[in-house]
């Protein structure tokens, strides 16, 4: 038998000893991270890598101690035996010869220098979207990241989500719309939630709501339209959230709102909307072929009426069977952060790591993402068309 998985009994497996475990045995993990950044989302890194299982978190780094309390009790559910390492400094974290991979999950506005000294190690980095939080940080970022002689991957894991990984296969691999014409994709979800110093509040830090949130959205749609952006236009305003909101005396900058129109080179058209302030979180994309129409959904809705959280449907008329479905992962999986996605986007780092072809996010993905972002964020604030070629540092065709 070839990797059996039933991680969601092994818990319960604890009583077994060790020569009785067939099953029930945990490989050994083959590589080492250090998690550079243990607030929520370096967190749910560290669960993720100990679940996946063929690495292991060796250690962390994080100037504020209630991170790094957090992060020993994640590290201590899973391995209560091994003692997680907190080093002193970012450079030690980088640079310990223990460890293989590092997985870098600081506020946006950090990402640039923390990448600066990581690409100096070697090692395999997984980069927290988004890249940077300006189009001259990613390109900096991504000048560093097209060399790099090991794995250098963008945390835009949304691309594993069930809906989306299967909506990808439909419309990208199976072709079951035949050419993909139009794309919209809307996301409506609570309020951005707190963070460390509030750094999600200010667009100076978290390069705008656009750039921080909406950064997954764009790069689906990227690959969706098989093409690059030319042009951007958007609109959006602070409506609900934070508008009374201060820290240290700063108000908050934050678009809750926007509806963003990019049209690509292919002349694939796409459109996005974005609200903020719903009291759930919900996802839908749209895909209209020639040959067909594609949508799926992602609904968290905390209520009690029973309908599936997850559905994918693909109608294509007479040319040929529609398909009504609902893509899901294990629960567990599902359960272990952002619907399984990030389950799933370690599988891939690790896999990179072993040389085997995934499809995650690029630095080149993770770049373009960025790009339209940003396009957004400047259209919404001059009121005007932007053209992407303005924005670009090079030749688009050589980006
Ligand atoms: N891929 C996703 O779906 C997803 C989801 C959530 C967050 N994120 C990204 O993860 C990153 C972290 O977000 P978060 O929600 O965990 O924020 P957070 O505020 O909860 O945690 C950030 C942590 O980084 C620490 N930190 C700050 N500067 C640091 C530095 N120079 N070196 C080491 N640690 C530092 C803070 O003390 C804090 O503990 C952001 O880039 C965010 O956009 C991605």
């Amino acid at each position: 038998m070839v990797n059996p998985r039933f991680d969601f009994i092994r818990e319960r497996a604890g009583y077994l000893p060790e020569q009785d475990r067939y099953l029930f045995a945990a490989p050994p993990p083959q590589y080492r991270f250090n998690v550079i950044g243990t607030g929520m989302n370096g967190q749910e890194h560290i669960k993720v890598t100990m679940l996946e299982g063929r690495a292991t978190v060796h250690g962390v780094y994080d100037p504020n101690p209630r991170s790094i309390e957090a992060a020993k009790r994640i590290h201590a559910h899973f391995s209560p035996t091994d003692e997680l390492v907190v080093y002193r400094s970012l450079a030690k974290a980088i640079h310990d010869p223990a460890v293989d991979g590092l997985i870098i999950s600081t506020p946006n506005h950090t990402h640039l220098e923390v990448v600066k000294e990581a690409v100096k190690s070697g090692k395999h980095i997984l980069l927290e979207k988004p890249m940077a939080t300006t189009i001259a940080d990613a390109y900096t970022i991504l000048k560093l990241a097209r060399d790099y002689p090991a794995v250098f991957q963008v945390g835009l894991q949304y691309r594993y989500k069930a809906v989306y990984a299967e909506a990808i296969h439909e419309a990208l691999v199976r072709r079951s719309i035949g050419n993909i014409k139009t794309i919209n994709l809307y996301e409506h979800r609570l309020p951005f939630l707190d963070k460390v110093n509030q750094w999600n509040k200010f667009s100076r830090y978290s390069g705008g709501t656009l750039v921080e949130k909406c950064c997954h959205y764009f790069d689906l749609m990227n690959l969706f339209a098989q093409s690059r952006p030319v042009r951007v236009y958007a609109t959006g305003s602070m409506a609900v959230n934070f508008t009374d909101f201060e820290y240290n005396g700063q108000p908050a900058d934050i678009l809750d709102s926007a509806f963003v129109t990019i049209t690509y080179q292919n002349g694939v058209r796409a459109g996005f909307n974005l609200c903020m302030f719903a009291p759930m979180f919900h996802e839908e994309l749209v895909l209209c072929g020639d040959e067909g129409r594609l949508k799926a959904v992602e609904n968290i809705d905390f209520l009690p009426a029973t309908r599936p959280a997850n559905s994918l449907e693909i109608v294509c008329g007479e040319k040929r069977p529609a398909r009504i479905t609902t893509p899901c992962y294990p629960v567990w999986i599902e359960q272990s952060g952002h619907s399984g996605s990030t389950y799933y986007e370690h599988i891939s780092f690790v896999d990179s790591i072993q040389g085997k072809p995934t499809n995650a996010a690029t630095a080149t993905e993770g770049f373009w993402s960025i790009v339209v972002a940003v396009a957004a964020e400047q259209s919404v604030k001059t009121g005007q068309v932007v053209e992407i070629a303005d924005l670009l540092p090079e030749n688009p065709d050589a980006l």
